[in-house]
């Protein structure tokens, strides 16, 4: 199981920090995205990103919760990241989307929210690379788990092996050394608060091996 870091909990002394962040073994970075519409929390332009990130090497996992999708794709291909995820909430064309993320050769993610049931993803399981479970109501980091999310994992995970379908399973919120137990289906968990409101993050991620 891979382990997607993200950095939203970090409070002061972000760039030097996620350059400790940087140094451990984990597999991504996590850039939680928010524009204060889709979600009412503002977090990181391009331009703070680019100056935060500018040491750090892992492959970048950038998860969007806004509004204006192909803007924020526009913003953040530049910094070539391993995953673009949108919300399906978030457009009535993601078809559109779609054909632009593989125009752009960046891989293909679709993120929806706990209340959001997992059959309108049915459609574009055939066509995407990452599908990323809220296990939480996007927006802020150090939430409870949401063990509703378990079943949408494990339902994925029949289909992918039924269809032969080749997406990822990301979960991402309220991720510790407990509720990771739940989410053995999941090849990719994001974990925030779990690791960074320690002073140890390996140790942390350690934990969670
Ligand atoms: C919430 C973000 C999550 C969050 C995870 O909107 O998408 O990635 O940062 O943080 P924890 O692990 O603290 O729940
Ligand atoms: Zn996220």
């Amino acid at each position: 199981m891979k382990i997607s870091a993200s950095f939203l909990s970090i409070k002061e002394n972000l760039k030097g920090n996620i350059e400790l962040l940087d140094k451990t073994n984990i597999d991504y970075l996590h850039l939680d995205i928010m524009d204060g519409e889709f979600v009412d929390n503002i977090t990181y332009s391009i331009e703070d990103i680019k100056k935060i990130l500018s040491n750090a090497n892992k492959p970048k996992d950038v998860h969007l919760m806004v509004n204006n999708v192909i803007k924020y794709i526009d913003d953040f291909k530049q910094l070539n990241p391993e995953f673009i995820t949108f919300h399906l909430e978030a457009t009535n064309n993601p078809i559109e989307v779609i054909n632009y993320l593989k125009e752009l050769g960046i891989k293909i993610g679709i993120s929806i929210k706990p209340k959001t049931p997992i059959d309108i993803l049915l459609p574009y399981l055939s066509v995407i690379d990452l599908i990323l479970i809220m296990s939480v109501e996007p927006g802020r980091g150090g939430q409870d788990f949401i063990m509703s999310s378990v079943d949408k994992i494990n339902y994925l995970n029949v289909l992918r092996e039924e269809n032969n379908y080749n997406f990822v399973i990301e979960v991402d919120g309220g991720i510790n050394d407990k509720t990771i137990k739940h989410c053995k289906n999941a090849d990719i968990v994001v974990v925030g608060s779990y690791i960074t409101n320690g002073n140890d993050y390996q140790k942390q991620i350690n934990k969670l091996k």
